[in-house]
């Protein structure tokens, strides 16, 4: 029985504009694995995408489906796995990810929201959106901190040279 022992190499945390996705493919690439995204796996349960979620079923919906998601992927993938920004928020999912190579990619405001662009398709960033990313990243800063394994800074860097650093340190 080989129940159990599935896990992902790699799981990346951290909010909207950290690269968590652009990170994951070029991780995944290296490591010869795939790479799965929780709020995928939530558009396609729902048949919606994460906008619509937030605006037709509302956040706390969206953070339900969320917990099903994080659990599943962390039982069920073995390659690298990116986590929506807010996947932390949840007591829950945090407790599951203990044990896991969790890796915080960090990034400051300016290149947070220089990489979300316009953001369109993030609902809680569509008002305001530096000021929405400035308090998610002070909010969330403990949150990230309590589940990662390790920690690497993105700001001022390439996808490359952050998934280099992630390589060598998992
Ligand atoms: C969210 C981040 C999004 C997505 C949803 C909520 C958040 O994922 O899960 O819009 O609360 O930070 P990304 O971090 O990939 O943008």
């Amino acid at each position: 029985d080989t129940g159990g022992d599935v896990r992902p190499v790699a799981v990346l945390v951290g909010p909207p504009g950290a690269g968590k996705t652009t990170v994951g493919e070029l991780l995944a690439r290296r490591l010869g694995v795939t790479l799965r995204d929780t709020d995928a796996d939530i558009e396609a349960a729902l048949g919606m995408t994460v906008a619509d979620i937030f605006i037709e079923k509302g956040e706390d919906a969206f953070r339900a489906a969320e917990r099903d998601a994080v659990t599943a992927a962390l039982a069920e993938h073995p390659g690298v796995l990116a986590l929506g920004g807010g996947a932390v928020i949840d007591p829950g999912n945090r407790a599951a990810l203990a044990g896991h190579t969790v890796v915080y990619l960090e990034v400051d405001v300016s290149d947070a929201a220089r990489r979300v662009g316009l953001a369109r398709d993030r609902p809680l960033l569509i008002e305001a959106p530096r000021a929405r990313l400035a308090a998610l990243l002070r909010e969330r800063r403990p949150l990230y901190d309590e589940v990662a394994a390790l920690m690497v800074n993105t700001s001022g860097r390439t996808p490359e040279e952050v998934a280099e650093d992630v390589l060598a340190r998992i």
